[in-house]
């Protein structure tokens, strides 16, 4: 049985150490979210099987790290200062606010007062650069890594060997105003993303498009995530950006209901060309092949980090019952595992076969995270690590001593094997990807 509601989600997230709500002790602060050392794990292996099949495999994609803050006229030039707003309704009655997406038949979901009329509301965080808050000092929360990777899209051109068609890639924190957060990680103010900016000449935009539409969606299912809860959804004329020529989106089937997990856009030569246009800097690449400057098209897959760690982990969650005995177990993809292997000694107080197990555990750790526990009972031991989805348990018992083998339990199938203690890097480097 998967995650059967939210509530059963977040507090394994709590209890196990994956998400914990941001400024617990204040009574938490408005749909901010801290990852524990299980979470963090997660999300850097999120992050890193992004890069990996985004970056590191292909020959046509280089990264880029910008910062948060940038020049204010990018907002302007980007169209987000105009456009970036949500429509915001209001509850006479009780005050609550709402996207009006997000409610029904314009009633306030809390009363049932009528809400009133719509009024548009910029999701992007103000700030002020320097000591004096004067609208000359006003900046931005970037709410999108992307807009960093137009304005340096020369510099990149410039200091790269790149070819069109060739691809930036940015992980980095994004922030929202939004006007309603809620379910967990998957809406919030702060955010990561995993955005890919792909140019392409003009004219092969919508096969590039189509190709990843493909690639992304089996990077889910490549990971793991099962194809039934996985669907492509189609924006319609009107609820494109107001940079997009077509958009797609991966939507999951959470828990509360499909969601989207990542948009895959055409956005066209938009971005560029209003960059040129306002800086004045040339933003066109010279093709060889039709000794001509072009200004690319670009197609842009942009998935979050939070909410692939909440679908991984919303995919992985499992309640089963077997031989009469009940578990909860976190069905990881081995690659996303905070741990990959946990070592037991099967007793705490029988001094050899702790050394023994230490020196595992020692032994592997130098290849993979490895997590070590002597306390409580075997089988309690299992069931954590069963919760905190480590895919292999190795156990040191008293057979060890004797042959210096060991046993290897299967997180999913809790099959037993036994293995010599010298065999057991190869047998895992089989398993595992480092
Ligand atoms: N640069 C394009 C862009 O930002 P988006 O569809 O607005 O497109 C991309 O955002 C992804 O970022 C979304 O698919 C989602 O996974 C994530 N995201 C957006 N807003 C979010 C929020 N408030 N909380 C968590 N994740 C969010």
């Amino acid at each position: 049985m998967p995650a059967p509601d939210m509530e059963t989600l977040t507090s394994l997230a709590k209890r196990k150490g994956f998400v914990y709500p941001s400024s617990d002790i204040y009574g938490g602060f408005g749909s901010t979210w801290d990852y524990g050392p299980l979470g963090t794990e997660l999300i850097r292996n999120v992050k890193d099987a992004w890069w990996r099949k985004t970056v590191l495999v292909r020959n046509d994609v280089v990264g880029l790290n910008a910062s948060i803050l940038m020049h204010p006229r990018v907002w302007e030039v980007s169209g987000h200062i105009e456009n970036f707003k949500d429509p915001l309704v209001e509850c006479p009655t009780c005050r609550r606010r709402y996207r009006q997406d997000d409610v029904s038949n314009m009633h306030c979901p809390h009363d049932e007062d009528l809400l009133t009329d719509p009024r548009m509301f910029n999701t992007m965080f103000k700030t002020y650069v320097g000591p004096v808050e004067d609208d000359a000092s006003v900046a931005y929360l970037r709410p999108e890594t992307a807009q960093s990777t137009y304005v340096n899209f020369k510099n990149v051109l410039d200091s790269s060997r790149v070819r069109i068609p060739f691809g930036v890639a940015q992980i980095g924190k994004s922030f929202r105003n939004e006007i309603t957060t809620g379910n967990f990680i998957f809406r919030s103010r702060e955010f990561e993303q995993m955005e890919l900016q792909y140019f392409v000449a003009p004219g092969e935009d919508d096969e590039a498009h189509e190709r990843w539409i493909e690639t992304r969606f089996t990077w889910w299912t490549d990971l793991g995530v099962d194809t039934q809860r996985l669907r492509l959804r189609s924006h319609d004329a009107d609820e494109l950006a107001h940079y997009a020529k077509a958009t797609t989106d991966i939507e999951y089937e959470f828990p509360f209901g499909w969601g989207e997990l990542e948009g895959i856009a055409n956005r066209t030569d938009f971005d560029l060309r209003r960059h040129a246009e306002a800086s004045g800097t040339d933003l066109a690449y010279f093709d060889e092949s039709t000794k001509s400057h072009i200004v690319p098209f670009v197609i842009e897959p942009a998935a979050g980090v939070d909410r692939a760690a909440l679908a991984f982990l919303a995919d992985a969650y499992t309640e089963e019952s077997i031989e009469g005995r009940d578990r909860v177990v976190l069905k990881l993809h081995p690659s996303l595992a905070p741990f990959k292997i946990s070592v037991f000694p099967l007793a705490r107080n029988k001094a050899p076969l702790v050394k023994l197990a230490t020196q595992v555990a020692e032994d592997l750790r130098s290849r993979w995270p490895v997590f070590y526990d002597e306390t409580g009972s075997i089988g309690r031991r299992y069931a954590r690590q069963d919760e905190a989805g480590t895919p292999f348990a190795v156990t040191v018992d008293y057979e060890s001593l004797d042959n210096f083998s060991v046993t290897v339990r299967d997180r999913d199938t809790m099959e037993q094997q036994r293995i010599a203690i010298a065999d057991l890097e190869q047998h895992f480097a089989t398993l595992l990807t480092t």
